[in-house]
C-alpha cells in the first residue's frame, strides 16, 4: 500500500463506494446503514453457529443467488442484474442479521427491489429457493424457520404495490 493511500485511509477520506467489490456495478449514492438490513440481529451466537459462520452463509448465499438466476419461475427478475453486488450485500445482510459479525452496507428493502414487480408467487419461490440452500449447508430446520421469521416482516417493503 502507498504511502499516500495510507495517509488517506487514516484520515478517513471519502472513497467512492468503498465497499464494493471490483466487477460490480456503481449504485446511485445512498446511506450506509444497518438499519438498511430490515431487521434486528439475533443476539447471540446460536443462529450463528447453526449457520456454520461466516463460511457457511456465503455458501448459502452464493447458492441461493445461482439457484435464483438460473431458476425458471423468478430468474428473469434477476437477468441483468449485478450478481456480484448481489452476493455481497445480500452475505452481508444475512451474517448482521445472524449476528455473525458483519455490517450491511447495502441499499434498504424499499429501494433495493422498487419497480421490479415483484409479486406474492415470486416471493414463495425465493423462499422454497433459500430453504434449498440452507438445506444443501445442513442447517436444521428450527434455525431455517426462525431466520425465515426474521425475513417474512420484509415482504411489504419487497413487494409490488
Ligand atoms: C425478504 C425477502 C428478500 C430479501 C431479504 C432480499 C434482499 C436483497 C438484498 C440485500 C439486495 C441487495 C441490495 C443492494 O444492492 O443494495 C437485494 C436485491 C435484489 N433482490 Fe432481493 N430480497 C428479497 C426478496 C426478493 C425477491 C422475492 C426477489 C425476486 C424474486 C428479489 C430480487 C432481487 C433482485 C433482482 C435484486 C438486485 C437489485 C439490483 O441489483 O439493483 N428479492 N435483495
Amino acid at each position: 500500500m502507498s504511502f499516500l493511500f495510507s495517509l488517506l485511509l487514516l484520515q478517513g477520506a471519502p472513497v467512492a463506494a468503498p465497499h464494493a467489490m471490483p466487477g460490480e456495478e456503481t449504485v446511485a449514492p445512498y446511506a450506509v446503514d444497518d438499519r438498511n438490513a430490515g431487521a434486528a440481529p439475533f443476539v447471540g451466537d446460536g443462529m450463528a453457529k447453526a449457520f456454520h459462520g461466516q463460511d457457511g452463509i456465503r455458501r448459502i448465499v452464493d447458492n441461493m443467488v445461482e439457484f435464483s438466476f438460473a431458476d425458471a419461475v423468478i430468474g428473469e427478475i434477476f437477468a441483468n442484474q449485478d450478481k456480484v453486488r448481489l452476493k455481497r450485500t445480500l452475505f452481508e445482510q444475512f451474517c448482521y442479521i445472524l449476528n455473525a459479525g458483519c455490517t450491511y452496507t447495502g441499499r434498504d428493502m424499499a429501494s433495493a427491489h422498487k419497480d421490479m414487480g415483484i409479486q406474492k408467487a415470486d416471493m414463495n419461490r425465493l423462499v422454497e429457493v433459500l430453504q434449498r440452500a440452507m438445506t444443501a449447508e445442513g442447517v436444521d430446520f428450527q434455525a431455517q424457520n426462525r431466520f425465515l421469521s426474521k425475513l417474512a416482516p420484509m415482504r411489504r417493503a419487497v413487494l409490488q404495490k
